[in-house]
């Protein structure tokens, strides 16, 4: 089954997220297709109303790394998964770069992700010093090494991991399928070091970084791909449909 998961970022407001879901509800009928919409935090309860009877899943694009208590501004993983969430991106580039987090603390948000019982859209990538450097490949394995750590092999079953080159990430550059493949296998060969061989067969993988509708069809056909991370063109209702049918 094709992994369809569109970030919304911080590009809806609910009156706007309430049109968008209507017109993807009514349009969206495909069976075979797992569709995750990962929406603002305050669009989560439009979300839980329009989706709740249909296949379209809801998305979060984080959660605290902290249970409950004195944390304002925070949301914890409980309240995700009262919201009608389903699965949660963790470790986003832009958290990353922007919000300062560290695989340790990425590490600790999966672990109370999964705790929750929310699937988990863990992001990985290099930056473009990382790539001129040739060092894609390492820091790809450590990211997962580390965020990883600690995790039951049962559990990578809950778990996704996009690969997000930063560079591609809303510049209009996207990866090439020769680059995208040589990671998906880094990747795995990873997930196989840290677990087991099965483990890193088994993995679900999918890219994100400026996919769009002209290239989403040779994308989605790259070896050992379950499927796409779309950002920025996942904005426009009528786009998003359109790259589905292509997937
Ligand atoms: P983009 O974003 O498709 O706009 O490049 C992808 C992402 O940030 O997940």
């Amino acid at each position: 089954m094709k992994k369809i998961i569109a970030n919304i970022k911080m590009g809806q407001t609910p009156s706007e997220t309430k049109k968008y879901l209507m017109t993807l509800a009514s349009k969206f009928d495909d069976e075979i297709k797992e569709l995750t919409i990962c929406l603002p935090y305050t669009s989560l309860a439009c979300g839980q109303y329009l989706l709740s009877n249909t296949n379209i899943a809801i998305g979060a694009q984080n959660l605290s790394d902290e249970e409950k208590g004195s944390y304002t501004g925070e949301i914890s993983g409980a309240m995700l998964k009262d919201s009608g969430v389903k699965r949660v991106i963790i470790g986003h580039s832009e958290r990353r770069s922007k919000f300062k987090e560290t695989n340790k603390l990425i590490n600790k948000k999966i672990k109370i992700a999964l705790k929750n019982r929310l699937e988990v859209i863990l992001c990985v990538g290099e930056n473009l010093i990382d790539k001129n450097t040739m060092k894609t490949l390492d820091v790809i394995t450590v990211q997962i090494e580390e965020c990883l750590k600690g995790l039951y092999e049962n559990e990578l079953e809950n778990i996704t991991i996009a690969y997000e080159p930063v560079w591609a990430i809303g510049t209009g550059k996207s990866a090439t399928i020769k680059e995208i493949e040589a990671s998906v296998s880094a990747i795995r060969k990873a997930v196989a070091h840290s677990f087991s061989q099965k483990a890193g067969d088994e993995m679900s993988i999918v890219y994100g970084g400026s996919i769009n509708v002209k290239n989403i069809a040779s994308i989605i056909k790259a070896k050992g791909l379950d499927g796409v991370l779309i950002g920025g063109s996942s904005l426009d209702v009528q786009n998003l449909l359109y790259m589905i049918s292509l997937c």
